[in-house]
């Protein structure tokens, strides 16, 4: 009977060991697949992994594409210039999204900051906010108080203006960018906050209107009755944002220290920058990935990886110079392969080759540690395919708009990757693709001395090669 009691207890607390040590196991290896503790160690072992997308060309680059696959691997995704002259594409296995204020991660992360560098439709973002919503019910979305705000009456003057410069017409998005920029640093702009108060609004306005008489004289806005009613609607969509609006560069600097990463997403390209683009044809805020510090608040000391986007070939919406520019039917085909039209006006965008010379440019400028090369499967379109590596110009951002010496080289084509091609490179990644655009990508690495990290082959999420955990998802 003893013995049979002692056995039983015996088999009793074997049992328990056994179960002990599988429920430990368990309970280890459920910490060691938690993303939060891969990540928590990862943050202690190579520090925190704040990082930057920008774009190398005239935008367009395919950023949005390129923001969405990273952002679900980190906590905040934030934007910190322009404002709905941006048009990003994210195609999800569901759906096609097209954003301008919201940043493209805002389907996968888990907190959006719109920073202080921005310029703000607030009828715009309230819709981009609300397509969002469903789709990921817990984001956290945060809006500066410091952003400044666009106006119907400044999408007016941006057309007006437009037809003042004649033949220096840039070829802007009249979407009251430039305007709204204009009164920021006159220092008469409405600021975010103000949305809240029809008196602080009115107060500026009035000085505006002012300043602006002549070119508003032809317009509604000349009426004080429409301004009044734009107030109305502006104050309305203020209360709205209101929960959202806070001071955002506190936040970012909380949300470092909290161990919490931040991925930056700047809009447009790094040509279209209003200091170190192709003056005038540029846009109105800088694009250069340093503008984090100033349009976010938030020290660029802290961004450890610095990602530039680079189409495979070139594109450009507006006017100006572009030395590397294809026409005639070579350049409807690519426009048409690549659905090269503006996602926020529809205008069809100029194209052209890759321009080595311009990227090694932009490289510099925002000290790029590694590329993502969308586009590749555009590319296919052609036989043959050319890079230009350079020609004679004085100031690097200042090309002749046909330079008569160019110097490219000339790639076999890869043709287009049909189903069999993709489902191979989503099998077995960069070994995959065509010696031809293998070749292609290794020409661009050594000319530009940086490593080609991610090559998008599609608009898919799956699409998408990741050579280095460097900038895992
Ligand atoms: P994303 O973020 C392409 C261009 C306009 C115009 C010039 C000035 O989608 O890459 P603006 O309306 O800003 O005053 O226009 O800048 N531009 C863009 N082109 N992509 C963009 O953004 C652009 N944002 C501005 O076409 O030539
Ligand atoms: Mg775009």
């Amino acid at each position: 009977m003893t013995s049979l009691v002692l056995f039983s207890d015996l088999s009793f607390s074997a049992g328990c060991i056994n179960n002990c040590f599988s429920d430990g196991l368990n309970v280890l290896r459920t910490l060691i697949s938690s993303p939060e503790l891969q990540k928590f160690v990862r943050v202690l072992w190579l520090g925190r992994n704040n990082s930057v997308v920008v774009g190398l060309q005239f935008g367009d680059e395919g950023k949005g594409k390129i923001v969405d696959y990273l952002s679900s691997s980190f906590d905040v995704v934030s934007k910190f210039n322009g404002g709905s002259n941006a048009g990003h594409t994210v195609v999800t296995e569901e759906k096609t999204f097209k954003f301008h204020l919201v940043p493209s991660g805002s389907l996968s992360t888990k907190h959006i900051v719109l920073g202080n560098g921005m310029a703000l439709d607030p009828a715009i973002l309230i819709n981009e906010i609300n397509s969002i919503r469903d789709y990921n019910r817990d984001l956290k979305i945060h809006v500066s108080q410091g952003a400044h705000v666009v106006t119907p009456m400044h999408k007016a003057l941006d057309v007006i203006e437009e037809n003042i410069r004649g033949s220096l017409k840039i070829g802007t998005t009249a979407q009251g960018i430039g305007p709204a920029y204009e009164d920021k640093y006159a220092r008469t702009g409405i600021r975010i906050e103000e949305l809240m108060s029809k008196e602080k609004m009115k107060q500026k306005l009035d000085v505006i209107t002012a300043m602006k008489r002549e070119l508003l004289s032809g317009t509604k806005y000349s009426s004080q009755k429409e301004i009044n009613s734009m107030i109305d609607e502006l104050y309305s969509e203020g209360n709205e944002l209101k929960p959202y609006i806070c001071n955002t560069s506190s936040k970012l600097y909380e949300f470092d220290r909290e161990g919490l990463e931040i991925l930056f997403e700047g809009s447009h390209g790094t040509l279209l920058d209003i200091d170190h683009g192709m003056y005038p044809y540029v846009t109105s805020s800088n694009t250069i990935a340093g503008a984090i510090s100033q349009g976010a608040g938030f020290s660029f000391r802290r961004i450890k990886n610095v990602i530039g986007v680079v189409k495979a070939y070139t594109s450009k919406v507006g006017s100006g110079a572009f030395p590397t520019e294809i026409i005639g039917d070579k350049a409807d085909l690519l426009r048409k392969e690549g659905n090269e039209f503006g996602t926020t006006t529809g205008r069809p965008r100029r194209v052209g080759w890759l321009d080595l010379k311009l990227l090694n440019y932009s490289i510099r400028l925002n000290d790029v540690d590694y590329l993502a090369l969308t586009r590749v499967d555009t590319l296919g379109v052609f036989d043959s395919i050319r890079v230009v590596v350079n020609y004679d110009c004085e100031n690097e951002c200042n090309p002749p708009a046909d330079p008569k010496d160019l110097d490219f080289q000339e790639f076999e084509g890869w043709g287009r990757l049909d189903s069999d091609a993709i489902s191979g490179i989503t099998r077995n990644g960069f070994n995959a693709l065509p010696e031809n655009l293998v070749n292609y990508i290794e020409f661009i690495e050594k000319s530009v001395r940086r490593k080609i990290n991610i090559v998008s082959v599609g608009n898919k999420r799956n699409l998408t090669i990741n050579r280095s955990p460097i900038m895992s998802n």
